[in-house]
């Protein structure tokens, strides 16, 4: 008979987000699967492919690392994280240690972009899942600017957050609380670091995911058109996407 008596442990079900497990830790342990296949596909609808890089802002236990990781080509994938507990639990109980010997990603333990910038990253894509939603405006604007300069200039970041009437006051990191902002406020930290903004029509379970692009990637199919992936499939038959 084989032995359940570990799953539930293992998985973190029951617990609340923000607890002392490395699932629950980034959020409900009940969507930690879903959460990364409505990113992984949002990202390769978007035409992420294998020789693109990635920059996963707060990757936690590499919940979404765990498929982009495999998928990227070698030293494609970097992630950054402050809590380096998360990523050291997700190697071990996601990854293994094979993978990251194989694919070589690249991680940074720090709780802001200067060593990113210090190390003069530069990415295609970036992903901030669940960050902007517990980030005061003081942090989304290091963010957008940090992010912005790693981007290339066809680059994209895809962030969630929280829309609300009102924006919060909190400042720095809030958590595991949430905050909320006006998506015009959003818009205009974006615009000042140079980097687009629009809401995206791809359901998240509680936030709101955005576009915050580079002027020269290409958002323009899915103005007329849904977000889909045989959309995407449509405008670049070629599949050079
Ligand atoms: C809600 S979790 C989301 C984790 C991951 N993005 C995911 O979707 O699985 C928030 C993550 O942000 C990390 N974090 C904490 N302070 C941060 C900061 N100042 N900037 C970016 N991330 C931070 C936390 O340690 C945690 O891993």
């Amino acid at each position: 008979m084989v032995d359940h008596s570990d799953d539930s442990e293992s998985l973190g079900l029951g617990l609340r987000p923000g607890d002392d497990h490395y699932r629950a830790y980034v959020g409900p342990p009940e969507d930690y699967d879903l959460i990364a296949a409505m990113t992984f596909n949002l990202l390769t609808t978007l035409g992420l492919r294998q020789h693109h890089s990635l920059l996963d802002v707060g990757c936690g236990s590499l919940r979404i690392g765990r498929l982009l990781i495999p998928y990227l080509n070698k030293d494609k994938y970097i992630g950054i994280e402050p809590n380096e507990w998360l990523v050291t639990e997700g190697i071990k109980r996601e990854t293994g240690e094979a993978l990251v010997q194989i694919k070589r990603p690249k991680f940074f333990f720090s709780d802001s972009p200067k060593p990113l910038i210090e190390a003069k990253i530069s990415v295609d894509f970036a992903l901030a899942q669940s960050i902007f939603s517990h980030c005061g405006l003081d942090l989304i604007t290091e963010w957008l600017f940090g992010i912005s300069h790693c981007l290339t200039r066809g680059g994209a970041l895809v962030a969630t957050f929280l829309p609300s009437a009102d924006d919060s006051t909190l400042t720095g990191w809030v958590y595991p609380d949430c905050v909320s902002f006006k998506p015009e406020t959003l818009e205009r930290i974006a615009a000042k670091a140079n980097l687009g903004f629009e809401i995206l029509d791809w359901k998240h379970p509680r936030q709101t995911w955005a576009l915050f692009a580079k002027a020269e990637f290409d958002a323009t199919w899915f103005k007329t058109r849904s977000l889909t992936w045989n959309a995407r499939f449509d405008i670049a038959p070629d599949r050079k996407m």
